[in-house]
């Protein structure tokens, strides 16, 4: 994190500094978004505000930029890895006042933080070796639909999952498996994908939507269905998608091997075509570059 974009200005991380009495702090009364760039350029941003957008609204705060600041905010911190791989967070909160009161203030002054990180590298090993999960009831509220920072469930959920001996949980609620901790779940069975539906139990994931549309243009057959336990337990393969984890295959369920205990061919293809969408913008991005030059 080079600098940080703080209500209106670009300052330097040690002087990003927000009050103690900030609602984001006190309460987790903010939303936020995570939107990964390749080659310098935002993948899906327009999707990712839209999403920002939206939990705005659910929250009852008024979104503090417009559309097109919001992209030369992002645009700037895209280009501070020099074009490296970068993730970019940007979080909304309901901002600071005097006194710790749970009422909504009637003039409300957001607090807007934006920064970037460098994407790690895949780990190759996750290609060859698959990951752990564990299964876990979601204790969370009834607005998962929400990119909101209250987050101590999935931390406590992913926690459990280290302790363990697995990478990652998956929630379970009335029966149904919906997403895990920072993902969203797919399932293969008898050779069609299945991912839940959206609904207000799971995030509307951006990689969902681009696994479904990879899926779609290349005859792949889906369903947005819900995912019992049991269908969890028998599927051929199992994945979770994020913008940083992009699409992980799942080898190992509740200490029992999924499949045949390594990434499964459905996950080859559509990663193949997962990381075929990223190189097609990175390339892009080289040639307005050239262009440019
Ligand atoms: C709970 C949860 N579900 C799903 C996702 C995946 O969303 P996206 O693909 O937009 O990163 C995330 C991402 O952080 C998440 O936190």
């Amino acid at each position: 994190m080079d600098r940080v974009y703080l209500n209106g200005r670009f300052v330097s991380r040690e002087h990003a500094c927000v009050p103690v009495t900030d609602r984001g702090l006190l309460f987790g009364d903010s939303v936020y978004e995570v939107i990964p760039a390749y080659g310098g350029v935002p993948f899906r941003l327009a999707q990712h505000l839209q999403r920002l957008e939206r939990s705005l609204a659910a929250i009852r705060l008024d979104n503090p930029l417009s559309r097109s600041a919001w992209e030369a905010v992002i645009g700037e911190l895209c280009g501070d890895g020099g074009g490296e791989d970068r993730s970019i967070y940007v979080q909304v909160t309901r901002g600071a006042y005097p006194t710790r009161n749970h009422r909504i203030p009637a003039e409300v002054t957001p607090t807007v933080i934006a920064f970037s990180s460098p994407i790690p590298q895949r780990d190759p090993r996750i290609a060859q070796k698959g990951i752990a999960v564990i299964t876990t009831p979601d204790i969370r509220w009834h607005r998962c639909d929400i990119k909101a920072t209250t987050l101590l469930a999935n931390i406590l959920a992913q926690a459990e999952a280290v302790e363990k001996g697995a990478d990652d949980a998956i929630f379970v609620r009335d029966g149904l498996a919906t997403e895990g901790t920072a993902s969203n779940l797919f399932i293969v069975a008898e050779n069609r994908l299945i991912t839940p539906p959206k609904g207000d139990q799971l995030l509307p994931g951006i990689t969902r939507d681009l696994v479904l549309e990879l899926a779609k243009e290349a005859g792949v057959p889906y369903r947005e269905t819900p995912i019992t336990v049991d269908s969890l337990a028998q599927a051929t393969e199992v994945w979770l998608t994020s913008s940083t984890r992009e699409i992980a295959p799942v080898v190992r369920l509740d200490g029992r091997t999924v499949g045949d205990g390594r990434p499964g061919p459905l996950w080859r293809r559509m990663d193949r075509l997962f990381q075929q969408a990223k190189e097609r913008l990175r390339q892009a991005a080289r040639k307005r570059d050239e262009t440019n030059e």
